[in-house]
């Protein structure tokens, strides 16, 4: 088989990217692993930047999101059970839309079926060949049977544990990482969410957020050792531990249930440099991994999507500007939204090492956050998403 761009993951960025690229009459293939329903059973976060917002419109697959996701203008921080309010609108003029990344995967896979696109799903042993060549091509087996697919570029769109970066030699990768001496223990509970926008609540026992998914379904996550197992947390336990560490009058208030869905997920913060090697370039999870508490993980891979698809428009005009200084422009917005997504967490989490004096620094760039105006904006600035 042929094609002009060779997608390597079905997820979120190889979806969005195959979409945008077929729009502007390229052809792509993916290929995805798993099946289809088992990328739609994954639970992930769902807070959209603007600018991930006007990607999806501008692909086409915006019109249920705007039907049914909540535009938010502000968001809640809260130190010691009591919380002040961080507005986006009246601080940067801009909201986010609090739309689930299960949902935008869903759309995206709808929106590839109504325009024929070809997404091939339980694709096994991909290899990518040749990214150091002009004429690159990938390998794998379906149903027992092998496959080449010739291209002319290689999107690795294929997450932290694709093979994408792992065919980039380690003489040329760089990989930058911290792992957090913490988890988050998230539910997913069928109750009516306890505020009308997000609450990420700092606390001596550790940290706290209250999200949602819609007006029937919240999503509660509390900072946990990374030792402990989910069988240790009944839902009674987590939601007695969650009203100690969120404001007060949320915690008379929050309407509590049997969760239907409970995890752990570990936090950790990775870059690897750089994204692209020859004609492979890497998107999303496959370079760059943040910790949730800045709700950055779907927005990066849209803004890798946003630099590649128009590189790759701009390449098949004649112009390589764009596909060869794509690792620059993606990785200069990357380390900005490490650097946010770190220092939200550094704020907001208990650090089992740390003494009294960096907690006391904690609640002081709490305090100076809820007094100012001018903090309030860069937070602001940062979390509605900074330009491309
Ligand atoms: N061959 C084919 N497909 C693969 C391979 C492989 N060797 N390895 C992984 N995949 C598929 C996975 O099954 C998955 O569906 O690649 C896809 C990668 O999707 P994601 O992990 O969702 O990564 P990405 O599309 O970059 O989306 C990033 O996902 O994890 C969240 O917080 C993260 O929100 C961010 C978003
Ligand atoms: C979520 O809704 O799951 C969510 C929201 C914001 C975050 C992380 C997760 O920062």
């Amino acid at each position: 088989m042929r094609c002009q761009v060779a997608i390597i993951g079905g997820g979120p960025s190889g979806l969005l990217l195959s979409q945008l690229l077929h729009r502007a009459g390229i052809d792509t293939v993916v290929l995805e692993r798993q099946s289809r329903d088992y990328v739609l059973s994954r639970i992930r976060a769902g807070v959209l930047e603007w600018g991930t917002v006007e990607m999806l419109r501008e692909a086409g697959v915006g019109a249920r999101m705007d039907a049914e996701g909540f535009p938010h203008d502000g968001t809640y921080l809260a130190c010691r059970n009591e919380g002040f309010r961080i507005d986006f609108k009246d601080l940067v003029g801009k909201q986010v839309m609090v739309y689930g990344q299960t949902e935008v995967t869903r759309d995206l896979y709808e929106a590839r079926d109504q325009m024929d696109g070809k997404v091939i799903h339980g694709v096994e042993g991909v290899v990518i060949h040749g990214a150091d060549t002009d004429a690159p091509h990938v390998t794998y087996t379906l149903d027992g049977t092998e496959h080449r697919l010739d291209c002319d570029w290689v999107a690795g769109c294929d997450g932290f544990h694709g093979v994408s970066r792992q065919t980039i030699p380690d003489t040329v990768l760089k990989e930058f990482k911290r792992v957090y001496p913490f988890g988050w223990l998230g539910i997913l509970s069928e109750t009516k969410p306890v505020s009308e926008e997000l609450i990420y609540a700092q606390h001596s026992r550790g940290f706290a957020l209250c999200s949602m998914r819609n007006a029937h379904l919240s999503r509660y996550y509390v900072q946990v050792p990374l030792t402990d197992k989910v069988e240790q947390w009944s839902d009674d336990a987590f939601w007695d531990e969650l009203k100690r560490r969120i404001p007060a009058e949320a915690a008379e208030s929050i309407e509590t249930g049997p969760s239907i869905e409970k995890s752990i997920a570990p936090l950790r913060s990775f870059v690897a440099e750089p994204m692209k090697w020859g004609r492979l370039f890497l998107v999303g999870d496959a370079a760059h991994i943040v910790p949730p508490t800045g709700a950055k993980g779907l927005n990066l891979a849209v803004s890798d999507v946003h630099y590649l698809y128009h590189a790759l428009v701009q390449a098949y005009q004649g112009d390589d500007h764009g596909v060869t200084h794509y690792s620059e422009q993606a990785l200069a917005r990357v380390w900005k939204s490490e650097r946010f997504s770190w220092s939200m967490t550094g704020l907001l989490h208990r650090f089992p090492d740390r003494g009294d004096f960096e907690a006391r620094m904690q609640e002081a760039e709490l305090d100076y956050l809820q007094h100012s105006r001018v903090a309030q904006m860069s937070l602001a600035e940062n979390y509605v998403g900074l330009p491309y």
